[in-house]
This record gives C-alpha cells, sequence and structure tokens, in this order.
C-alpha cells in the first residue's frame, strides 16, 4: 500500500539495534552497546542547571533558536579545538543534533549516487549507514596498530582519483580501538591535498585519551582547510542531550546551516544551553579526567582477563582510550557462531561484520569495556573464555 522511495531501501536495520532486542535480559553481561557509563552522568549538576536556566532563561531556553547554534557555545567549542592546535573560531562552527547528524549532513552534502568514499575497513556502522542512504560505492582501507594504511590509501585514491571524501575515525576508533599515528595523520593530509579529496574526521573520542600527551586530532595539521571535523559532547558528558558540532572553513559551514535550515531548524536550544552553563559554573577537564581514569582502569581489567582466559590463536587490540577493544579469532572461526554460544552463556558482543563496508569478514568482533562494572567484565571475559576455547577444539578437530 505504501509506495516508498528507492532511498528508503537503501537503509539498512543497525546490526547493534537487532542485538539489543535479543539481549535485553538484564542477566546478560552485555560489551555488545555503544554507550557511555551513566554513572558519571554529572545528575545534580544537570539538575541545577537546567532548573535555573528554566526559571531564569526560560523564555530563551524554550524558543527556536539559530541554526548555527548558540554563539556561546560555539565560542566554547572553538577554544577547546584551539587547545588541540585546530585554529578556528566560531565561524567555523556548527552546531549539530549530535555527531550522527553531522555525518548524515556529511552525506548530503556530498554524495551522489555511484560516488566513491573511502573509509578505514572497519568503520563505524553509524556512518556507513548514514552515507548508505545516498547509495555511494564504499571502498574500505585495511588498518593495522597504527591506524589506516598510508599505502593503500595512496592506491585508493589513484585508482579513484573523483572520490567524495576519505572518512575516518582517527582516535581510539570505533569499532577497533585504534589511533591512526601522528606521521599518517600528517601523510593523510598530504594525500588529501595532492587529490584534492577532503578528509571526513569524525573524533568524538578525541578526550578519552588514557594517556598523559595529547592526541592531535588531523584538523590540526590541516593548513588548507582540506578536513572537516565532527565532534561531539556525547562521550564526554551525556548522549541524550544530542549536541554535537561540524568544525570546517565558513563557506563549507554555511553549506551545512543550509542542510539544517531543511531538516531541522536548529538543535536543542535548552540543551545547548545546558552545556553553556556546565562547562561555565563546574571543572568539565576534571569531569571528563573522572570518565577516563573509569574508562582506563575497565580496559586494564579487561585486557588483563582477556589475557589470562582467552586461547592464544586469538589476537586483539591495546586501546590508548575510547570505549572498545577488537578482537580477530583464526580464520576458520565465525564470530556469529562465537556470539550465539556466549548468548547461552549469557554474554554478549557485536559480531563484526556488519562494520566492514562489504561485510565480508566474519571472524572478529567489538568489546565495549565501559559499560560495566569490573567484576562483570572479569566474569563475562571468563565465560568469553571458555566458549572461545570450546570452539578452538571444536575448529581443529
Ligand atoms: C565514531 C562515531 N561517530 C559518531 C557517533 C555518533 O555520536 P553522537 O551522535 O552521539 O555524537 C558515534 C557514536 O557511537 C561514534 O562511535
Amino acid at each position: 500500500m505504501f509506495n516508498y522511495s528507492k532511498r528508503e531501501k537503501l537503509i539498512k536495520p543497525s546490526a547493534i539495534r537487532e542485538l539489543a532486542k535479543l539481549i535485553q535480559d538484564p542477566d546478560i553481561i552485555s560489551f555488545a552497546g555503544g554507550m557511555p557509563a551513566p554513572e558519571l552522568f554529572p545528575l545534580e549538576e544537570m539538575a541545577m542547571v537546567s532548573s535555573d536556566i528554566i526559571r531564569k532563561n526560560g523564555g530563551k531556553a524554550l524558543q527556536y533558536s539559530a541554526t548555527e547554534g548558540l554563539l556561546d557555545l560555539r565560542k566554547i567549542i572553538a577554544n577547546r579545538m584551539n587547545r588541540f592546535n585546530v585554529s578556528c573560531t566560531e565561524e567555523n562552527i556548527i552546531i549539530t543534533n549530535g555527531s550522527q547528524q553531522g555525518l548524515a549532513f556529511s552525506g548530503k552534502l556530498f554524495i551522489d549516487e555511484g560516488d566513491v568514499i573511502i573509509c578505514e575497513n572497519p568503520s563505524y556502522i553509524g556512518a556507513l549507514n548514514a552515507f548508505r542512504i545516498f547509495n555511494p560505492r564504499i571502498i574500505g582501507v585495511s588498518m593495522d596498530e597504527n591506524g589506516m594504511l598510508m599505502d593503500e590509501l595512496a592506491k585508493t585514491l589513484k585508482e579513484y582519483p573523483q572520490a567524495k571524501f576519505i572518512y575516518t575515525i582517527p582516535d581510539f576508533q570505533n569499532p577497533t580501538g585504534v589511533t591512526l599515528s601522528a606521521e599518517r595523520k600528517q601523510t593523510m593530509i598530504k594525500l588529501s591535498e595532492q587529490y584534492q579529496v577532503p578528509i571526513i574526521e569524525d573524533n568524538p573520542y578525541l578526550e578519552l585519551n588514557f594517556n598523559d600527551g595529547i592526541s592531535y586530532p588531523i584538523k590540526s595539521y590541516d593548513k588548507t582547510g582540506n578536513v572537516i571535523y565532527l565532534g561531539s559532547f556525547s562521550k564526554t558528558l551525556c548522549p541524550g542531550l544530542r549536541v554535537g558540532w561540524i568544525l570546517a572553513p565558513q563557506e563549507v559551514v554555511k553549506k551545512y546551516a543550509l542542510i539544517k535550515q531543511s531538516v531541522d531548524l536548529h538543535t536543542n536550544t535548552l540543551s545547548q544551553m545546558e552545556i553553556v552553563e556546565y562547562v561555565s559554573r563546574y571543572n568539565y577537564d576534571h569531569h571528563i579526567m573522572a570518565i577516563r581514569d573509569l574508562y582506563r582502569a575497565r580496559r586494564d581489567t579487561m585486557l588483563k582477563t582477556m589475557a589470562a582466559e582467552f586461547p592464544d590463536s586469538i589476537h586483539w587490540t591495546k586501546p590508548q582510550g575510547g570505549m572498545f577493544i577488537w578482537v580477530t579469532l583464526s580464520e576458520t572461526m565465525n564470530a556469529t557462531d562465537v556470539f550465539n554460544k556466549a548468548l547461552e552463556q549469557k554474554v554478549a558482543f557485536v559480531p563484526g561484520d556488519s562494520f566492514f563496508p562489504d561485510g565480508n569478514i566474519s571472524n572478529c568482533f567489538r568489546l565495549n569495556y565501559v559499560t560495566m562494572d569490573e567484576n562483570r567484565i572479569i566474569e563475562g571475559i571468563k565465560r568469553l573464555g571458555q566458549v572461545l576455547k570450546g570452539d578452538e577444539v571444536r575448529n581443529n578437530v
């Protein structure tokens, strides 16, 4: 009865949302989700901030506001990005409904049917789905423990010099947890300039760095305005506010603003004011430090337990920040089979195939180490270790 568009047929259900239905049982130890740890949401502070804003400035907070976002918030973001050696002002920033909206708008702005776009292999499912609606050809570039392989990127650009953009999550990547080395970040900029193919740098985990030094984003090396940067408050404050940003040359910001106007006019005014007020009143850096400390401890526990419990044939990444570990099984093993067996033992993770643009690799999976407490991490990894040992034995007979 409903005659849907061709575009609608390109929208795939997210593998993670489908999984979520299977793992609703609260007894399941789930390493599957992509959610931050809710115990660190600053509830009392946000309660004070929201009620003060509504009481004292409700007329503004509940009113329509500018498409580009609140000036005060854009200034706060520009100042924070300056700390990461990104030279920009509020004029370079447009506030979005999470960085997911930045991805959807980037698809709208750049992709015509059949266009080539380049990304890491594997990449963030939400981005692949946001781009797929525009029917591009997505070419994945392999990675190692230092991120996307620059030789392979150079080869891909040579083969597809008309590619519309390179999409990358350089720091503490979702799903692998891997970081693109500083040297490769600079090489990527050079290649982008050489081929005049822009980079879309999606960096929501940048500040969740477990080491002391700063990880500088690709945008910090960009002297010609080839990089469009997407940021977010989801991982450092709370995702429910749905506030992120696009940082780009002014003429590109204007294009995004036209798209945003046609989609939702502007991002939630109250959420934006809450962030401005929270950051002005409280110590946001301190808050991020607490998140890093908790996540670092949980990462350590997971890695240590994996080293003790997983069979030798299995390999995994050692993330220096962010939320995820990526596990690679031996080639004969299948992560979805392991998932089904693990679920019987009430442990869950995300099988890796849907993170690959062409879905052809089936021996990997993603573990989130931040949402379960340390006891559940230990218990869950022990159970998973048993499943993996059993599967390995079966595969070898
Ligand atoms: C790499 C990456 N990009 C973008 C997003 C979307 O984040 P949000 O829209 O909450 O800012 C996520 C969320 O998990 C992500 O992992």
